[in-house]
């Protein structure tokens, strides 16, 4: 009988194979999984256990917080705060950094998560998720600042999400490529599933909010106006379009069979460079993304790239099958 590697079986064997001494990052990930875990256990339960509708407060970015947002929150600090592999945390849900309780032994890593991904959708039962980044903590630093957060993408040691649907999976990249775990629920276990996933380099289907159209800049018109003119269009073949809504859904169908995603910059709100935040969307997600083949971009320059300058920091996202993003990237050049 296969039993299938589990996370830790994984973690254990990857780290043998690179010869890596560092036990802190494997033992950080396994506390993560534990909090999907749960978060999968109390999604799934939904309104049995009351946890559905609004939370009936605004987070630091003025959306509104749902229940489930607050909830999965206080599940991830709860199970990341206690290994003493942290020196900090922050999330999307908390307006500011969340330090390390004194109680607690410190560790050499920060912490950056979306608890919720896709919360607009919890309450009509579609695809939710929970995103994550994990940066190194500056040498001597045992009290970070915000300024301690700030270092761009490429800096990530480890980035992953939980992607709670028919299945609750967990995709993960340590910079060696990209791996997806499923749950068993039997056995409380993530067990290996997709090894070394690759993104096709081409493809025929986009995810964007078509609502946003008339806010677009002209790159991205002109990239979509050519997709949906189909065969008789300049690109000579038709094209597929989604939109889940949910960011993790949508990247996740883009590592199973390729596709593009994009939440550009547009004209909506001048004052925003994008929806998406960069620490805890857009740069765990790209590191995926580009780790698995893809290619990720704000149209104007890797998202890895970009200096920070806040936490809540939004940007522009367009990441996906290689030669679709270079070509919307060409667009931007063309201007
Ligand atoms: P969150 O639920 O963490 O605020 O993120 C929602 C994000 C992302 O998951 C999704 O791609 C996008 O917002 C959906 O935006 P629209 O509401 O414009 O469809
Ligand atoms: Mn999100
Ligand atoms: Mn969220």
């Amino acid at each position: 009988m296969q039993n299938g590697t589990t996370l830790n079986q994984f973690l254990i064997e990857e780290r043998r194979r690179l010869g890596g001494t560092d036990s802190d990052l494997p033992a950080l990930i396994n506390d993560i999984a534990v909090a999907c875990k749960r978060l999968s256990y109390v999604i799934s339960q939904g309104a049995l256990v009351g946890v559905l509708g609004s939370a009936g407060s605004e987070n630091v970015q003025g959306e509104t917080q749902k229940k489930l947002d607050v909830l999965s929150n206080d599940i991830m600090i709860e199970a990341a705060q206690r290994g003493g592999y942290l020196a900090g945390m922050a999330s999307e849900e908390m307006d500011d950094l969340y330090p390390i309780p004194a109680e607690y032994p410190k560790g050499k890593y920060l912490l950056m998560f979306d608890p919720l991904d896709g919360s607009s959708n919890i309450d009509v039962n579609i695809s939710v998720g929970t995103i994550f980044s994990v940066l190194r903590c500056p040498e001597g630093v045992t009290n970070p600042a915000v300024a301690d957060f700030m270092q761009p993408g490429t800096q990530q040691v480890c980035a992953g999400y939980a992607l709670y649907g028919p299945s609750t999976l967990l995709v993960l990249t340590t910079g060696h490529g990209v791996n997806c775990f499923t749950l068993d629920h039997n056995v409380g276990e993530f067990v290996l599933t997709q090894p070394n996933m690759r993104i096709p380099e081409d493809t025929r289907e986009f995810a964007i909010n078509a609502s946003n159209a008339r806010f677009w800049e002209k790159p991205v018109k002109r990239y979509v106006d050519e997709c949906v003119a189909g065969k008789e269009g300049p690109r000579k073949e038709n094209f597929n379009m989604r939109w889940v809504a949910s960011m993790v859904a949508e990247v996740h169908r883009i590592l199973t069979r390729g596709g593009i995603f994009m939440y550009p910059r547009d004209t909506k709100d001048p004052s925003k460079a994008g929806k998406l935040r960069l620490m805890y969307e857009a740069n765990p997600m790209s590191f995926i993304v580009e780790q698995a083949g893809g290619a990720s971009s704000t149209g104007r320059e890797r998202i890895q790239e970009v200096p920070p300058t806040g936490l809540h920091q939004r940007v522009a996202v367009i990441l996906g099958s290689k030669n679709e993003v270079e070509r919307v990237v060409a667009y931007h050049k063309e201007g």
